[in-house]
């Protein structure tokens, strides 16, 4: 079975900054074998993606080691309202975090919010971390300056409520959900180990996962939200909130669609059609992704191409493999081996 190669929007590289939990060699390795070839990477990085300089630094390295496509988010800050903007045409979009995650990029000020809303170009993806109540006051600045925004991993009932209300009124909102929210609950957390189940926005409650299959309608795009810590870390008495996730998006999904729950034209508009026409990506020419609906098979904890190596949804059985990926003409991943280089992959935001 082939499709299309797939598109990640919301993903976490650790680079520059924290190359023990992740650069941009191995995520794009993690991505190829996951079956995407292009990846948006978020800007909380160390240090985060706020200016040209630091825009150029993480370019540089993706240059130098990405295997598959890529486009760089910029993070906004209460100083870099002014200075962003001409920097729009390189950047995969704007992020605001609007609560509070990994990292210290953290919008409190609604003053900020409209300085950035007010300056970003329109036409330009703008994505927010916005969560219950706060959710409800983004989709008023989109309503407010009439501007395109994208609400990053929705994972409760009242917020998916929120965003089909706001979609019946036609107001310009999308949004993605992340496969730990569709096939994770709270109830996880006792197998999963508290520490390594710390993840933003938390594992909800089954009430909340089952509201978010009932609404697939509203959900616009599947992103993994990508986000490795070392299991050294996540056991630690400080876990970092996040999952590895790139690796296992599509056996999952499959998986689903094998179930019935979901239909291989949902899938593929949520994790290509969709994500290409919001973030306004180019089209891959003669790439394509194989995969083995067939293929029966237990989520192992390690042995993963990301470098965190470990996997919340270890012991899942799930049905569908990824085979192989040509991207751009070329063979890129087969049979659990990565075989492009680094320095393969594109900025999709190149002239
Ligand atoms: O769990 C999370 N981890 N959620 C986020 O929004 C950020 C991410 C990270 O960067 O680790
Ligand atoms: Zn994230």
């Amino acid at each position: 079975m082939q499709l299309p190669g797939l598109i990640d929007a919301h993903v976490h590289t650790r680079d520059p900054g924290a190359p023990h939990k992740e650069d941009w060699g191995t995520v794009t390795a993690a991505a190829l074998a996951g079956g995407f070839t292009a990846i948006l990477a978020m800007p909380n990085t160390q240090p985060p993606i706020t200016d040209a300089a630091m825009l150029e630094t993480a370019l540089a390295a993706a240059r130098a080691k990405a295997r598959c496509d890529y486009a760089q988010y910029l993070g906004a800050t209460e100083a870099n309202a002014e200075a962003l903007p001409p920097l729009a045409p390189r950047a995969a979009g704007l992020k605001l975090y609007l609560n509070s995650t990994y990292g210290p990029l953290r919008l409190d000020d609604t003053a900020t919010w409209h300085a950035h809303f007010a300056r970003w170009p329109r036409h330009a993806p703008l994505v927010v971390h916005a969560e219950r109540h706060t959710l409800a006051a983004a989709i008023l600045f989109a309503a407010l300056y009439d501007r395109p925004v994208h609400i990053a991993h929705v994972s409760r009932r009242e917020e998916i409520l929120l965003i089909r209300a706001a979609k019946e009124r036609g107001l310009p909102v999308t949004c993605e959900v992340t496969p730990h929210h569709l096939f994770l609950t709270a109830d996880d957390l006792p197998r999963i180990g508290a520490g390594r189940g710390e993840v933003r926005p938390v594992l909800a409650t089954p009430v909340d996962q089952q509201a978010l299959w009932e609404n697939m309608a509203v959900i616009d795009c599947f992103a993994t939200d990508h986000a490795p810590h070392t299991l050294a870390e996540k056991d630690s008495d400080t876990p970092p909130p996040g999952f590895p996730g790139l690796e296992t998006a599509l056996p999952l999904l499959l998986t689903a669609v094998h179930q019935g729950r979901l239909s291989m034209d949902d899938l593929i508009t949520r994790l290509h059609t969709n994500p290409r026409r919001i973030f306004g990506l180019p089209p891959q020419p003669e790439t394509l992704v194989e995969v083995d609906p067939d293929a029966v098979w237990e989520i192992p904890l390690h042995g993963w191409h990301t470098r965190a190596d470990w996997s919340p949804f270890a012991g899942l059985k799930v049905r569908g493999r990824v085979r192989r990926v040509v991207l751009r003409g070329r063979e890129v991943f087969r049979d659990g081996e990565v075989l492009a280089s680094p320095g393969y992959g594109r900025d999709l935001r190149a002239e």
